[in-house]
């Protein structure tokens, strides 16, 4: 792995030029730099070219033989921009609050933020790994149908554990490394779930629809990498939750239906990455998660099985397929003939659950 280097740069540079100074960088710090060490920031150089034209370096990685990744970028300086799209009826004297915030990144409001975030464990890398690949896959247009790419991240925990913070950070790391190699630009675009529901409530589902509208243009470029972070989710899962136990007008199920089916369509879209928050973990499993997901149910059902004997979870596998899933004799013994035959995940999947619950029954009644 060779080590990784973030430089800034001064003024527009085309990229045609970026293969040179990345050639020039790569010799400068293999055979002039002295003391290298990852979190190393440079801002003075020896050597005038680089002077001219970079304005920090970060070395991010190292490795023994001195040879690097340089990422070249420079940083919007524009602060974020607030869309406020008001609905169609738009009497009233008030406004709603602001929909969305739109950034470019990588921008300068951003710089810094990834690495003055301290967790206790590997968290920053571990999501770097997983956003970076999953953003790679999605640029090479990866079969849905045979590769599970899922280009959404769940933020949960306390209120001010860094979630916001880490979603922007994360965002401005992914746009220094995507853009200009894969993508033209990248931007950051965040919803406060919150807003949604405001004292605008009658006017929320109209708000959704105008939002999604007006990300339409940002998100079908297919050239712009766009990270959208949807701020404490939970609003939405409470509203639902309340909605469901009749507490609420039907308004609010109707928005927040209308809100994750935007969402799950965006699930499709290679160059968009959703980024959801939420102060409370629980709430999130009633919308977010998709409970059909095969690996899902699986999960759920691994769950439920904690406590039966090892004997009995081996027996499972062969007696869910014999007596759920088998209904015809020649078709087992075309499963003998050939081993490789496929089986239908979720007709298995189904055939499992149902004897599970034979066996977990049989457990309880002993
Ligand atoms: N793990 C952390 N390391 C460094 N700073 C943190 C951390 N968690 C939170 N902060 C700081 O606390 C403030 C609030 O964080 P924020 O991202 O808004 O939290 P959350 O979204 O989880 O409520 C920010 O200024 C952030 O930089
Ligand atoms: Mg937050």
């Amino acid at each position: 792995m060779p080590g990784i280097v973030e430089c800034r740069l001064k003024k527009g540079l085309n990229p045609k030029e970026h293969e040179d100074l990345q050639i020039l960088i790569q010799k400068w710090l293999k055979n002039d730099l002295d003391i290298i060490a990852p979190g190393l920031v440079l801002s003075h150089f020896h050597e005038q070219q680089l002077t001219d034209i970079v304005d920090m370096m970060r070395i991010v990685a190292i490795d023994e033989k001195n040879e690097f990744k340089v990422y070249l970028y420079e940083c919007d300086e524009n602060e974020p921009f607030d869309h406020i799209p008001s609905p169609d009826e738009g009497e009233g004297d008030e406004c709603p609050s602001s929909s969305f915030k739109e950034i470019v990144v990588p921008c300068l409001n951003f710089e810094d933020m990834w690495e003055n975030l301290i967790f206790e464990i590997d968290v920053k890398d571990q999501l770097m790994n997983y956003a970076a690949t999953a953003i790679l896959f999605g640029s090479r247009h990866v079969d849905l149908m045979k590769i599970c790419c899922n280009r959404i991240i769940l933020f949960h925990g306390e209120p001010g554990t860094g979630k916001t913070t880490l979603c922007k950070a994360l965002a401005q790391k992914l746009a220094i490394r995507f853009v200009p190699k894969h993508y033209i630009e990248a931007r950051f675009i965040e919803i406060n779930a919150h807003s949604l529901f405001s004292k605008w409530f009658s006017e929320s589902g109209k708000l959704v629809v105008a939002l999604f509208k007006s990300l339409e243009h940002i998100i079908n470029d297919e050239t712009t990498l766009t990270f959208l972070l949807i701020d404490e989710v939970e609003s939405l899962t409470a509203a639902r939750t309340a909605a469901l136990k009749g507490n609420e007008p039907s308004d609010s199920i109707r928005v927040v239906n209308a809100l994750l089916t935007e969402i799950d369509k965006l699930k499709y879209k290679s160059n968009v990455m959703i980024f959801a928050t939420s102060n409370l973990p629980d709430s999130i499993v009633l919308s977010l998660k998709d409970d059909n997901d095969p690996s899902i149910r699986l999960w759920n059902l691994s769950g439920q099985l904690s406590g039966l004997s090892g004997r009995v979870l081996r027996k499972l596998p062969l007696l869910a397929y014999s007596r759920h899933l088998i209904v015809r004799y020649e078709f087992l013994v075309s499963l003998l003939n050939n081993l490789t035959e496929s089986i239908d995940e979720l007709s298995y999947l189904s055939a499992l659950e149902k004897q599970s619950r034979i066996e977990i029954e049989a457990r309880i009644a002993k």
